[in-house]
């Protein structure tokens, strides 16, 4: 039996467990998923620890994405990121990958958005900056906009490389307060809500009129499922994608990695939709 985990503090609500056993369970795959609650500053040893006892695959969140880093070979977009979601046991060494990044470009494109043109991701934190690579890598022009605007100019330049040689020279990044939203999106052909704006709350951080029918619109908040952004969004005639979808994809990325088979992702879809 293989066992696969997910490290974060806290873990206790995570929505990995279901998700990926329904994933096993579909394709007869002799797996087990656990979740790990090490200490704050434990990231390295958890990964050495899991390494030691056989463990086949780990997924790490908050609060150790970065720290994660130190202790695995990261792949290249997440080297670039700063971030490691997924650990792959597989090879010599445990090698580090971010597979939110490819879950929001996945769950674009499962819904038939096209990735060309110009994306607006709508703030820089941890999930904003996955999303602003993974869009970048796909050869979008990325237009990030934030509340404070200065982390929005940075994760910018992050993305286009700046002061790096080895970064990708083509990516077109630029950085904007909230208030640049309307006159961004106008030409936009991809928004991506990556604040935790409609989290819990009837409230976005996108002014309803700003938005239009050739936008296909991710919201990355999944509780509720339906943000006020998603109802503002169909309303103007876009295509939505709920914040499930780039949590299902995600985790597409790392089982499909981990057990080399396709992901039966409509059984896993089910599981995690049962339990939102
Ligand atoms: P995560 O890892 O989920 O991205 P985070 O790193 O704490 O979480 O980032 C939260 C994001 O939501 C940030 O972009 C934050 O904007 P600031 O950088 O200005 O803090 C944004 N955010 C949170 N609350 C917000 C609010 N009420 N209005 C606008 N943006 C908000």
């Amino acid at each position: 039996m293989d066992v696969y985990g997910l490290v974060g503090n806290p873990v206790g609500h995570s929505l990995s467990p279901p998700m990926h056993e329904a994933g096993y369970e579909a394709l007869g795959v002799d797996a087990r998923y656990v979740t790990f609650e090490p200490p704050r500053d434990g990231a390295a040893a958890a990964v050495e620890g899991a390494a030691a006892l056989g463990v086949a695959g780990l997924n790490v969140t908050i609060p150790f994405k970065q720290d994660v880093l130190a202790a695995v070979d990261p792949d290249p977009l997440a080297s670039r990121i700063g971030a490691v979601n997924t650990v792959d046991f597989s090879g010599a060494e445990p090698t580090g990958h971010n597979t939110d990044a490819v879950g929001a470009t996945r769950a674009l494109r499962a819904h038939d958005v096209a990735l060309s043109g110009t994306a607006v991701v709508v703030g820089a934190g941890g999930a904003g900056r996955a999303v602003a690579f993974g869009l970048a890598d796909e050869g979008m022009s990325v237009r990030i906009a934030n509340r404070t605007e200065s982390k929005a100019g940075a994760l910018a330049a992050d993305v286009r490389g700046d002061g790096s040689e080895s970064a990708d020279a083509d990516a077109d990044a630029t950085g904007h307060g909230l208030d640049g939203l309307p006159e961004l999106l106008a030409d936009a052909d991809v928004l991506v809500n990556a604040t935790s704006v409609g989290m819990e709350e009837d409230a976005t951080p996108v002014p309803a009129d700003a938005l239009h029918g050739g936008l296909g619109v991710l919201d990355a908040v999944y509780r509720p499922l339906e943000t006020r952004l998603l109802r503002d969004a169909a309303d103007a005639g876009a295509t939505t994608v709920d914040g499930a979808w780039m949590l299902l994809y995600q985790g597409v990325e790392a089982f499909e990695r981990w057990t080399g088979r396709e992901a039966p992702v409509a059984a896993m879809n089910e599981a995690l939709r049962d339990r939102i």
